[in-house]
């Protein structure tokens, strides 16, 4: 006679029955991705029908006005709730002062944008390193170092402008002492009470921004951005900052890159219950998963769709990638 009773090891609590089918699987899932939780960072410059594709990032375009609205078209078809703006300006001179030109590539995609798309955020990021001549984020004082004097101004400027263009959010991303209450007051004083800020609260120093530079060109011509951006070995440091920015107005955090900072992004979740969160997976994460996925290493649509299902599970609430489209479309496609 055959004995049908279970091996006496294998207690009633067996996880696997809860992972037998894909029907199962995705009934019991913990961490949901959406389309909506993805925003679309774009580069955008002068001219027109001009799609440059960056060779540090495949897939990703410098970007005229014209074809930025149709890259962001595309990306509001399969959901994506929102688009980044950078701009590549014509001049670069020491002050950033293309910055807060209203004719600019950013401030004419912002408002061609909202136009033609109306419920799609925009969302411009305020910082001068791709508007300086020597490719900082702030302007210089006779050390040599980042001046906020003059260099607070300037980015309020440069909000002020995006707002008056249309912006919905305003990112300041150069990690420079006060700029988020800088913008606040700036904003409100010129009437723009209703425009929030998503602050890059907590930005590391990181070379996985390395091909991003190549894409706006905005590399440093000399140092690096150390004495601004935060130590990757620091966490605390991180609590202090976002705590700092919320006390200066800030409406979202985000943490900056994504995959190497996941426990960073656990402890903004649980010290900021109430601000929504957004993690940035940078160029260098995005230009990673595209060499090895090129080479036939990585199987991409997995690899990326775990990626950032690992941001989300971190506890962001939004993920800003450059593979937010083709992600959306992918979830749209199902399992
Ligand atoms: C600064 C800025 C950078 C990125 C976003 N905003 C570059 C930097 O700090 O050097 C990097 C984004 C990426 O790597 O995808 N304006």
């Amino acid at each position: 006679m055959i004995d049908l009773a279970p091996p006496v090891s294998l207690g009633p609590d067996r996880p696997m029955r809860l992972r037998a089918s894909a029907a199962v699987r995705r009934l019991v899932r913990e961490t949901r991705l959406h389309p909506a939780d993805l925003i679309l960072p774009l580069f955008v410059k002068a001219g027109e029908g001009l799609r440059d594709e960056i060779a540090s990032m495949p897939g990703v375009f410098q970007l005229s006005v014209d074809e930025a609205v149709r890259e962001a078209e595309r990306a509001a078809e399969v959901g994506v709730s929102g688009v980044l703006l950078f701009g590549l300006p014509e001049h670069k001179d020491a002050e950033g002062s293309a910055a807060h030109d209203d004719r600019e590539a950013v401030q004419r995609a912002t408002r061609a944008i909202k136009a033609a798309l109306p419920d799609l955020a925009v969302i411009t990021d305020v910082c001068l390193c791709e508007y300086t001549d020597h490719g900082h984020c702030g302007i210089l004082g006779l050390d040599g170092g980042v001046e906020l004097e003059a260099s607070l101004p300037a980015h309020v400027a440069a909000a002020v402008s995006h707002a008056r263009a249309g912006a919905d959010l305003v990112a300041p991303s150069s990690m420079i002492d006060g700029v988020v209450g800088a913008i606040r007051a700036g904003l409100d004083g010129a009437g723009f009470g209703h425009v929030g800020i998503f602050s890059y609260a907590v930005k590391y120093a990181s070379a996985f921004y390395g091909p991003f530079r190549d894409a706006a060109d905005s590399a440093p011509a000399f140092g690096d951005r150390r004495t601004h951006q935060m130590d990757p070995g620091n966490v605390r440091e991180a609590l202090r900052e976002a705590a700092l920015d919320v006390a200066q107005g800030a409406d979202l955090l985000m943490v900056k890159p994504a995959v190497a900072y996941l426990d960073v992004i656990r402890q903004i979740r649980d010290a900021f219950p109430e601000r929504p969160l957004g993690a940035y997976h940078v160029s260098g994460e995005y230009a990673m998963l595209k060499a090895a996925a090129e080479r036939g290493w990585l199987d991409e649509r997995r690899a990326v769709l775990e990626a950032l299902t690992g941001i989300r599970r971190a506890g962001a609430d939004l993920i800003i990638t450059y593979y937010a489209t083709e992600a959306a479309r992918w979830l749209a496609e199902g399992e």
